[in-house]
C-alpha cells in the first residue's frame, strides 16, 4: 500500500476497544512466568509453542490460549502482562484502551479477582501517568453455565465498587457455537441494573441471529466482531441506524479462518452500509500483530482510502466508554493530526 498512508495510520492516535489481555501474552513471557511459578507447559520451547499457533477455528485457538493463561498466578504476573501490553500499545500510538480479561479462567486455578485486578490496575495507573488511559471489562466464559457467570459477577461486585474508575462493564467471550447470548440473559440484566456497560462477542463464527440476540436480549452497547452481520440486511440497517459499533479484529478473523483471505473480509461492506466499524487486535500475541498491523493488513487488502481510515479511527473514539469531554479531546487530537499538512499522503 501507499507507504505515506501506512505511516500516517501507524502514527495516528487510536483507541483500542477489543483486546483480551491474556491474548497479549507473548510466548517468551509465558515461558518466563511458567519458570517463575513452577508451572509445567505442554511445549518444550518458545519456538514449539509458537509453532502450535496454526489455528483452524476459534476452538483450536481457545485451547492454546487457556493453556497459555495457566501461567498467571500472582499479582505480579498480571502486572507484568499488562505492562508489556501497554508498551506495545503505546508504540502503536494507542491513547485509550478498553481491555478484556477472563476472571473464570483464573478463578479455576485459585486466583482471586482481587489479585487479577490489583496487578492490572497497578500497571494501568502507571500508564495513566504517561498519558495512556484505559478501562477494564471482565468477560463471562460462554462455554460455562450461566450459574458460574452469576457466581463470578457476585465475586466481582466488591471490585466494581473499589475500582469503579477502571472496571466499567461486562463482556461475553469464548466458544460461540451452541452458546447464544440469551444463555446469559440473567447475569447481563443484573449488570444492566448496576448501570454497567455491556458488550458481547457475537457473529464472529456464530450466525447473525446471535448478534440480534445480543441486541434484543442482552441490550449490549457494542458488539465484538459482528462480522457475520453482513449476512442479514435488516440487521445491517439496524446496526447503522442505532449506531451500534462493531469491534472488528481483522488478523484474528484471518487466523481463525472466519475469512479465507483478507480480501474477502466484510469490513468494507459494513462500512459502506454506514455501520460503525472499528479496528482492534483481539489476541495480538497469537494472531501476528498488534493494532497497527491490523490496520495495515486490512487497509492493504481492501484498498481503504484516507477518508475511510480516518472514519474508522474516529469510530474507535466515538464508540469508547469515556466521558464526553474526554471523547471531544481525543477527536480534536485526531483531527489535528490527520488533517495536518505534513500528515497528508
Ligand atoms: N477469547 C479470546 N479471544 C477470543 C475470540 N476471538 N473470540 C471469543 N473468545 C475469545
Ligand atoms: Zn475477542
Amino acid at each position: 500500500m501507499n507507504p505515506i498512508l501506512a505511516d500516517k495510520i501507524a502514527h495516528a492516535p487510536k483507541a483500542e476497544l477489543h483486546i483480551h489481555i491474556e491474548g497479549s501474552l507473548e510466548p517468551e513471557l509465558i515461558f518466563e512466568l511458567a519458570r517463575r511459578n513452577g508451572v509445567a507447559l505442554p511445549y518444550p520451547t518458545v519456538q514449539a509453542l509458537r509453532d502450535a499457533y496454526a489455528f483452524t477455528d476459534l476452538q483450536s485457538f481457545l485451547d492454546i490460549y487457556y493453556a497459555g493463561a495457566s501461567v498467571l498466578l500472582h499479582e505480579q504476573d498480571f502486572y507484568d502482562m499488562t505492562a508489556a501490553y501497554v508498551e506495545r500499545a503505546m508504540a502503536d500510538h494507542v491513547v485509550h484502551a478498553e481491555i478484556f480479561f477472563d476472571p473464570q479462567t483464573h478463578i479455576e486455578r485459585g486466583v482471586s479477582i482481587e489479585t487479577m485486578v490489583a496487578g492490572m490496575e497497578r500497571a494501568l495507573a502507571e500508564a495513566e501517568a504517561r498519558g495512556f488511559s484505559s478501562k477494564l471489562i471482565p468477560c463471562f466464559l460462554r462455554h460455562l453455565p450461566e450459574e458460574h457467570a452469576l457466581q463470578t459477577f457476585d465475586a466481582a461486585l466488591p471490585m466494581f465498587e473499589r475500582y469503579g474508575h477502571r472496571l466499567i462493564g461486562v463482556g461475553l467471550d469464548s466458544s460461540e457455537y451452541g452458546h447464544p447470548p440469551s444463555k446469559f440473559a440473567r447475569v447481563f440484566a443484573l449488570a444492566k441494573e448496576r448501570g454497567l456497560k455491556l458488550v458481547a462477542h457475537a457473529g464472529e463464527e456464530g450466525p447473525p441471529a446471535y448478534v440480534v440476540e445480543a441486541l434484543d436480549v442482552l441490550d449490549v452497547h457494542r458488539v465484538d466482531h459482528g462480522v457475520r452481520s453482513i449476512e442479514d440486511a435488516a440487521l445491517v440497517a439496524r446496526l447503522a441506524d442505532a449506531r451500534v459499533a462493531l469491534t472488528v479484529c481483522p488478523l484474528s478473523n484471518l487466523k481463525l479462518c472466519v475469512v479465507n483471505d483478507m480480501t474477502e473480509h466484510t469490513l468494507k461492506r459494513l462500512l459502506d452500509a454506514d455501520v460503525m466499524v472499528t479496528i482492534n487486535s483481539d489476541d495480538p500475541a497469537y494472531f501476528g500483530g498488534y493494532i497497527n498491523q491490523n490496520y495495515l493488513a486490512i487497509a492493504d487488502a481492501l484498498k481503504l482510502t484516507d477518508d475511510e481510515l480516518y472514519k474508522i479511527i474516529r469510530n474507535g473514539f466515538e464508540a469508547s466508554f469515556v466521558t464526553d469531554a474526554q471523547r471531544a479531546a481525543y477527536l480534536s487530537l485526531l483531527d489535528a493530526y490527520w488533517h495536518a499538512p505534513q500528515a497528508m499522503p
